[in-house]
C-alpha cells in the first residue's frame, strides 16, 4: 500500500537551534516511518528578504547537510531545493489568477511587515500563493507545520478548493495542516522562546566545548546547592525532558528535589543527554558541510524525483484550464 505523503518546506536561515531541531526537524525526520516524505529548502521564499548571495547559498548547504547528518533516506525519500523545480513559479502564476487579492492582505506575515514599515516587496505580498504552488504541486496529503503556519495552510487550502470548484473537482489534492501540538515551545538560555531573534539559542550543530558553554549559561534562580529545587520550574530541566527517558527524567527531578545538587550538575547532565543524541550526528555534519559535491549530488538525486512528480501534476493542471 502507497503511503500519504507529507511534505514541508524549511527557509535556509542558518544552522538550526535545539529549538528547531525538537519542534520541526525531530518530528519531521519521525514522519519518515509513516509517510512518503518531502521536504525541501524554501530558497524562493527566503529572496523575499535574503540580500546576500553568498549567505544564500551557505545555507542552503547548512540545511542540507544537517538533513544528511540527521539521518534523512534519501532514497527512501525526497529532499530538494525549491527553486530547482521551475515549474513551481509558473503554477504559483496560475493559481495567482484564481487567488483572491483581499485573501492575501489578510496575511500576518504582509500585515506585520506593512504595519512594522519594513519592506514589502511583491515576493512578500505574493509569499502564500508560492506557497500553496509549493504543497499543491506535489499532491501533498499532509503538511506538518509549526502553529505560525497555520493562516498558510488555512490560505492553500482555500486557494485549492477554489481550483477545484472552477476546473474540477478532482484536479488538486486539498491538503491537511499537520500541527505539532505535542511539542511545547521550547525555552531559550533566558526563559523565553528559544529563537533566533532572541539571541538566547542552544546551537544544534557547534563544536562540543562551545555547546557545553551554552548549556552552562542557562539562566536559573538562585536557590544554593543544599535547598530543595522545582524541577517543573526550571530551564535546564524542560530541555532534559527532550533528550532522556521518563526514568531518567523521574531520577534527576528527585534530586532536584531532595536538595543537595546544585544547578552545574544538572547542566553537566542536560549536555551529556544531548550529546548521547546528536554528537555522532555534529561530526557526520562537520564532514559533510565541507563536501559541496555531495551535498550537491542529494540536491540532484532531490530534483529529479520531485520534478517527476511536478510534471504530472503540471500536465493535470495545465489541460484542466485549458493550456
Ligand atoms: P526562530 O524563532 O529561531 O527564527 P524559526 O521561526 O525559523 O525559528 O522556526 C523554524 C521552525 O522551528 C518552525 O517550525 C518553528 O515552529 C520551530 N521552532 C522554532 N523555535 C522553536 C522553539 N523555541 N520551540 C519549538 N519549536 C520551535
Ligand atoms: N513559510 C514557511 C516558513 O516560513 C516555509 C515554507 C515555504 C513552507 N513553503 C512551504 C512550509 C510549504 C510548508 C509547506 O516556515
Amino acid at each position: 500500500m502507497s503511503r500519504l505523503r507529507a511534505l514541508t518546506g524549511i527557509k535556509p536561515s542558518g544552522t538550526p537551534h535545539l529549538g528547531n531541531y525538537l519542534g520541526a526537524l525531530r518530528p519531521a525526520l519521525q514522519l519518515q516511518q509513516t509517510h512518503d516524505t518531502f521536504y525541501f529548502i524554501a530558497d524562493y521564499h527566503a529572496l523575499t528578504t535574503v540580500r546576500e548571495p553568498a549567505q544564500l547559498k551557505e545555507h542552503t548547504y547548512d540545511l542540507v547537510a544537517v538533513f544528511a547528518a540527521l539521518g534523512m533516506d534519501f532514497d527512501q525519500h525526497t529532499f530538494f531545493r525549491q527553486s530547482d523545480i521551475p515549474e513551481v513559479t509558473e503554477f504559483s502564476w496560475i493559481l495567482s489568477c484564481i487567488t483572491a487579492k483581499g485573501l492575501l492582505e489578510r496575511a500576518h506575515a504582509f500585515k506585520d511587515a506593512q504595519s512594522k514599515q519594513q519592506e514589502v516587496n511583491l515576493g512578500l505580498f505574493c509569499y502564500p500563493v508560492l506557497q500553496a504552488a509549493d504543497i499543491l504541486l506535489y499532491d501533498s496529503n499532509f503538511v506538518p507545520v509549526g502553529k505560525d503556519q497555520k493562516q498558510h495552510l488555512e490560505m492553500t487550502r482555500d486557494i485549492a478548493l477554489r481550483f477545484n470548484h472552477l476546473y474540477g473537482e478532482d484536479v488538486l489534492v486539498v491538503p491537511e495542516p499537520l500541527i505539532g501540538e505535542e511539542v511545547a515551545t521550547i525555552p531559550g538560555l533566558d526563559g523565553q522562546k528559544m529563537s533566533k531573534s532572541y539571541n538566547n539559542v542552544i546551537p544544534l550543530f557547534a563544536p562540543a566545548k562551545q555547546v557545553r558553554k551554552s548549556i552552562m549559561r542557562i539562566q536559573t534562580d538562585s536557590l544554593g546547592v543544599e535547598d530543595s529545587k522545582d524541577p517543573d520550574q526550571c530551564n535546564i530541566f524542560q530541555l532534559y525532558r527532550h533528550f532522556t527517558t521518563a526514568e531518567e527524567q523521574a531520577t534527576l527531578a528527585e534530586r532536584y528535589r531532595a536538595g543537595g545538587m546544585g544547578y552545574g550538575e544538572a547542566k553537566q547532565q542536560l549536555f551529556e543527554a544531548v550529546e548521547r543524541e546528536l554528537g555522532e550526528a555534529r561530526e557526520a555534519y562537520f564532514e559533510l558541510r565541507e563536501q559541496p559535491e555531495t551535498l550537491e549530488g542529494i540536491l540532484e538525486k532531490g530534483r529529479d524525483k520531485a520534478r517527476r512528480v511536478a510534471l504530472e501534476v503540471r500536465k493535470r493542471v495545465r489541460s484542466s484550464i485549458g493550456l
